[in-house]
């Protein structure tokens, strides 16, 4: 009998990384969903005790981190998704206003993470069929893209950056481990649980289950070929 795929997936509680989870446990994978707050994880518990397993997860916290992967150690993880990120206000983050105070989370959440995350859980991953280690980052980290054409957001931006470069040197890292690393850019997605009317849809936004149904065809596809790869929920390369 061969075993079910696992995935992991951080910041499981609420917009992308919740429709993750609910993809991924609709395809049969067993689902192992990190959330801050487990006692606020309503609608991951209404998806079925046996289809989501839901672990308390700081990944702004390395003992946090280090707890989950102690609990799971001797498991294999097929993939494991970064999806937790800070987006955080325009207020605070625009030149003349900035609110110093918050860098450090940003960077902590951000970039940070997604590195422990991947250090803490490289033995499970390895141990795992497909061996895959994924960050949901964005194009505002795109220098080529110009950030495409935010403003402001210093420490979005910014932390974001430093996650693309954290994931590249990972990729090199733990290459010899057979694991491929993919740095995707969902799009930009509605993640207001809302219905958004016309004047606050952007052009081109999209609703989670599309770029969540792209970004699982391209982390798929991901091999050692193209580990290391900044790559749109299209499958499209993203400049970095
Ligand atoms: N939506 C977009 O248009 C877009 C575009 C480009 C990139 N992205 C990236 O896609 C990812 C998901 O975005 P989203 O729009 O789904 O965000 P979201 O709706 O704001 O959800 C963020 C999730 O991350 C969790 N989180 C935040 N800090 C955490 C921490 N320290 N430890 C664990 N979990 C933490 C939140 O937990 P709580 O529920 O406890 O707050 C929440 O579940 C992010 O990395 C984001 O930067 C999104």
């Amino acid at each position: 009998m061969t075993e079910r795929n696992t995935v992991l997936v951080t910041g499981a509680n609420r917009g992308i990384g919740f429709e993750f989870v609910r993809q991924y446990a609709a395809q049969g994978w067993r689902v192992i969903a990190g959330v801050r707050n487990p006692g606020s994880a309503d609608a991951l518990r209404a998806l079925g005790a046996d289809k989501v397993e839901i672990e308390r997860l700081d990944v702004g916290s390395v003992a946090s981190v280090d707890a989950l992967a102690a609990k799971l150690a001797g498991q294999s993880i097929d993939v494991l998704i970064n999806n937790a990120g800070l987006f955080g206000d325009f207020e605070t983050q625009t030149f003349g206003q900035i609110d110093f105070a918050q860098f450090d989370t940003f960077m902590r959440t951000n970039a940070l993470g997604p590195l422990k995350m991947c250090e803490a859980f490289t033995p499970h991953v390895k141990a795992s069929a497909q061996k895959k280690m994924i960050s949901v980052t964005s194009q505002a980290g795109s220098f080529a893209l110009d950030s495409g054409g935010l403003p402001g957001m210093y420490f979005y931006k910014s932390s974001k950056a430093a996650q693309n470069m954290i994931m590249r040197t990972v990729a090199k890292d733990v290459q010899a481990h057979g694991i491929s690393v993919g740095i995707l850019s969902p799009g930009m997605v509605n993640t207001t649980g809302e219905e958004l009317p016309p004047e606050r849809r952007f052009p081109g936004m999209l609703e989670p289950p599309e770029s969540v149904a792209g970004m699982i065809g391209v982390i798929a596809a991901l091999d050692s070929a193209t580990t290391g790869s900044f790559i749109r929920y299209t499958g499209d390369p993203q400049p970095w």
